[in-house]
């Protein structure tokens, strides 16, 4: 007797007993042995009995949404509640990486340091020393943290500022992505990786990354800089797991300075086990990112228009053509493949495949890498289909390797 509709299926069994091979036309008969579990005996159509299941036990088929979708929360902390008062340590040893247009943020945790050794590194064009622990280093340079790391031989604390800017800078965005890359993301690895060479790494590091509005918060526009360092900080600590490590995000114009000294004393000053924390300081309060459940259940209205017209950036992929195939199926749809690579009969067979479900296809030859090979690409899906309702981003170059192993033209790409 089911007495939830809870989808059941068998889990385990006690005993089986075969006493003779199962007909093509059988009978079963089940008792309950108890609550979600049952005695069954197979019979044939004359009422002898094959085969006895003893004791099988069913169990509910879980929800597989229930515990499929998560969302990030930004929770608010509350420093008051905090120990303030900073321990007093030996002094240690700290390295500030930042840029021309970090310097004020570099002033503020110059004075937090006042008691410690502080070297700094500027980002810039070229490698020279220009005091004991001052030095500019060039970021077009595989080799550039190599200048810094011969003379100091033992770090504590790392502070990146290489993703984060103070100045609204006037160009467009996408003009200066090579420049920012350069100055965050590759920097950033580039750091990692001499730490990695000069075995430094699997000894207790504080690092602390500074963005700029990188995290997607209260539907501001983010800065995409700063938020292409996100992804490796999570590899990185997941790597190496002796780094004690925050990536900090700045939001609200000027920076209050006390209230980020307070951060500081509370999660550097005051650390208490290695950790991964990522936190936002907006105007006076500090929020620290939490990953929740979340239950989103089939709504029954879709998003997707009938022969609507979609573009898959990486679309000749695996998760692009299963994509592909579900459009074309569901909803007639057009779509505009793109990959880099050209045509050939694999990707042949398998737009044929998805054309025979209903929808269109158009492959397009472009690099996501290149703006002017982008606008190409838009250009001749607009000229095909007059019009493109949604964009998928489903494009990876994937060669799983540790950072210890990643060379940087595998990073790069
Ligand atoms: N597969 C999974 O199980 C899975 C699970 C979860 C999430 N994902 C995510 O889904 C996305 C797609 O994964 P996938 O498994 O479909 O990968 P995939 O089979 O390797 O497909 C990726 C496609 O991206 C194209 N591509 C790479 N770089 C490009 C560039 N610069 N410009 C244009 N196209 C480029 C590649 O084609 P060309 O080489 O011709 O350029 C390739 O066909 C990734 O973000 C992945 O992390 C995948």
């Amino acid at each position: 007797k089911i007495t939830d509709s809870l989808l059941k299926i068998p889990f385990a069994c006690e005993k089986i007993e075969i006493i003779q091979p199962i007909q093509r036309h059988a009978f079963a008969y089940a008792t309950i042995a108890k609550k979600d579990c049952f005695n069954i005996a197979i019979l044939d159509t004359s009422g002898n009995v094959c085969v006895k299941f003893h004791q099988l036990t069913i169990k509910p088929v879980p929800d597989l949404l229930d515990d499929f979708f998560y969302t990030v929360r930004w929770k608010p902390y509350s420093l008051e509640s905090a120990n303030m008062t900073a321990r007093e340590v030996m002094p240690r040893n700290v390295l500030i990486v930042l840029s021309e247009e970090a310097k004020s943020l570099g002033k503020i945790l110059s004075g937090f340091h006042e008691k410690d050794h502080i070297w700094k590194c500027y980002l810039g064009t070229e490698n020279k020393i220009l005091s004991e622990k001052n030095y500019t280093i060039d970021t077009n340079s595989k080799e550039s943290f190599d200048i810094i790391f011969n003379k100091l031989k033992a770090i504590d604390i790392i502070y990146f500022l290489g993703g984060y800017h103070e100045l609204i800078v006037e160009k467009p965005w996408i003009v200066q992505t090579q420049e920012n890359q350069e100055k965050g993301v590759l920097c950033l690895f580039r750091l990692v990786k001499t730490l990695i060479e000069k075995q430094l790494i699997d000894h207790t590091i504080q690092l602390v990354v500074f963005t700029r509005e990188g995290q997607p918060f209260k539907n501001k526009t983010i800065n995409p800089f700063s938020s292409s360092l996100y992804g490796f900080c999570q590899s990185l600590r997941k790597e190496h797991n002796k780094l004690d490590f925050y990536c900090l995000d700045l939001h609200n114009g000027e920076t209050d300075s006390q209230k980020l000294m307070d951060v500081l004393t509370v999660f550097i000053r005051n650390k208490k086990e290695n950790t991964f924390c990522e936190m936002i300081i907006d105007s006076d309060t500090c929020y620290i990112k939490s990953i929740n459940r979340l239950q989103l259940k089939p709504s029954g209205i879709s998003k997707f228009r009938n022969k609507g017209v979609y573009l898959i950036l990486g679309g000749a992929g695996g998760i692009g053509l299963a994509l592909s195939r579900y459009l074309s199926e569901k909803y007639q749809a057009n779509l505009i493949l793109i990959g880099r690579s050209e045509l050939n009969d694999q990707k042949r067979l398998a737009i044929e495949k998805i054309e025979s479900l209903g929808g269109k296809v158009k492959y397009i030859c472009a690099d996501a890498r290149n703006l002017a090979s982008m606008k190409s690409a838009v250009d001749q899906a607009k000229e095909t289909f007059k019009q493109i309702h949604g964009v998928f981003h489903s494009a990876i170059v994937l060669k799983d390797q540790t950072i210890r192993n990643m060379n940087e033209n595998t990073f790069c790409e």
